[in-house]
């Protein structure tokens, strides 16, 4: 900044950078470039992260320890100040990372200066992701481990429940609604620990990466991944600064984990048509239409279905914004992270809403067992009885699919066909027959691993509770 010429850099006072620019910054370009809005929620990380390095650095013998003191002291203040809103942020001073050091500078002098020594905001920036999106990953994964929790408890209220289970949204075979339930229960868990998995590779320190090709300085990375809990530093210094995969890592993980949420709240909004009515749904989670006075409709599944889409936008931007970039950081990195907040926040407020969801869903087993009256589920029940007296497969499903045809124009289902009417279809047919073609014989004989009987739904809950 030439002092003597009061236009040059006056629109940017306290920018670290204005030393060789000759003109003022365009308020237009300035809100433009700024990041200080969204990233100020860094802030808490970014101060953690400074803090290491530099303890790191007086440890190392570059920073005097009076300035260490200094500096401590003065972020312990720059923290109270934001924890108590008291902090003036300044869309001059462009983002977090400057806000705070230009705080800091103005509280302890000098050594506020000397905290950038054997930094860029490079490695800096990249640091404080990676320590908000590790914290972000163990509060959803706890936030998924209540939801996981609710359904292990409904399924094993309901491992006798019998509904219609369904390919193609046609009824196809009898399930145990227990059985559905922990198909989401198997879900939610590989969503925790795809989510757990990724946390590996966020759990990586980049500082020391400097700008791009490390420093000068007699640093010592490894004592300051220790200190902020990282499980190791990244290798190589242009990797650190500039790749966002691991953001990308758990955006896909975010992603998949909203499909499944996406296909849950299909699910509630279906069962709660009439139609259905498999379930009703608190009215707590529905709201009334401002025309139709006797709607009550399904908001809260139905926003959980339409959410999906903006994580999976979140998703694309990320790929899209590392796609091409010539190594090492580019400024285009500075939009990874409203699209990567916005997908922490909408998961974490899902997962919360879904856990108070599932405890006001009641579910009609009435409803369910009286679907099961029509679409001749256990119409494979029947083939596979046939199957066990000797008829080949291919014969039996040709069999039975007359059977079904003549008990459909007679408008009655399978089980209400008498025995001399089915022995028509094959002499094989004998009064042992109605065990398996009612819904209850037929789940009870699908009783293996991952089978839908009761016995066996009891088990998956079994092993599911041992591995929570
Ligand atoms: N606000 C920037 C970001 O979010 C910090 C890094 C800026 N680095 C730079 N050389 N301009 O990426």
């Amino acid at each position: 900044m030439q002092p003597e010429d009061p236009k040059s850099g006056d629109s940017a006072p306290g920018k670290a950078w204005s030393g060789r620019f000759a003109e003022p910054f365009d308020e237009l370009t300035q809100r433009y470039t700024a990041s200080v809005s969204f990233d100020c929620r860094l802030a808490e990380f970014d101060i953690q992260g400074s803090l290491a390095h530099a303890r790191m650095l007086q440890r190392c013998g570059i920073l005097p320890a009076a300035d260490l003191e200094a500096i401590e002291r003065g972020l312990a203040q720059v923290a109270t100040e934001i924890r108590e809103g008291r902090f003036a942020w300044s869309i001059a001073r462009e983002d977090v990372h400057l806000n705070i050091e230009h705080r800091l500078t103005e509280l302890v002098g000098d050594a506020g200066k000397r905290l950038h020594t054997a930094r860029s905001r490079n490695d800096q920036v990249a640091t404080d992701i990676r320590l908000w999106l590790r914290a972000e990953i163990d509060h959803l994964v706890a936030l998924i481990r209540r939801v996981r929790e609710r359904l292990l408890d409904m399924a094993e209220k309901h491992a006798d429940t019998v509904m219609p289970g369904f390919t193609h949204l046609q009824v196809a075979q009898p399930v145990t609604f227990g059985h559905h339930l922990m198909a989401y229960f198997e879900m939610f868990t590989r969503d925790a620990e795809r989510l757990a998995d990724c946390r590996k590779r966020v759990n990586r320190l980049p500082l020391g990466a400097a700008a791009l090709a490390g420093t000068g300085f007699p640093i010592d990375r490894v004592s300051v991944a220790r200190e902020l809990g990282f499980d190791g530093v990244i290798e190589n210094s242009l990797d650190a600064v500039s790749d966002r995969d691991f953001a990308i890592e758990f955006l896909a993980a975010a992603a998949i984990a909203m499909a499944h949420v996406s296909r849950m709240s299909e699910e509630l909004v279906l069962w709660m048509n009439p139609r259905f009515g498999f379930v009703d749904i608190a009215d707590r989670f529905c709201t009334g239409s401002s025309i139709m006075p006797q709607k009550k409709n399904p908001d809260v599944p139905e926003l959980m279905r339409g959410k999906t889409g903006r994580v999976y936008g979140s998703l694309i931007a990320l790929l899209t914004l590392v796609k091409a970039q010539p190594l090492a950081y580019n400024k285009d990195n500075q939009e990874d992270k409203e699209p990567l907040f916005d997908a922490a926040d909408t998961l974490a407020d899902t997962f919360t809403i879904l856990a108070e969801l599932l405890g006001g869903v009641t579910p009609r087993p009435d409803r369910m067992r009286a679907a099961l009256a029509e679409g001749f589920a256990t119409a494979t029940d029947l083939a596979d009885y046939l199957v066990r007296k000797g008829v080949p497969f291919r014969d039996a499903h040709e069999i039975v699919a007359r059977a079904v045809k003549e008990a459909e124009i007679a408008g009655v289902d399978l089980a209400a066909l008498s025995v001399a009417q089915l022995k028509a279809f094959s002499p094989l047919v004998e009064p042992d027959v109605f065990e398996v073609l009612t819904p209850e014989g037929s789940v009870a004989s699908r009783r293996h691993v991952g089978g839908t009987a009761p016995e066996a739904v009891r088990a998956a809950i079994c092993r599911a509770r041992a591995r929570l």
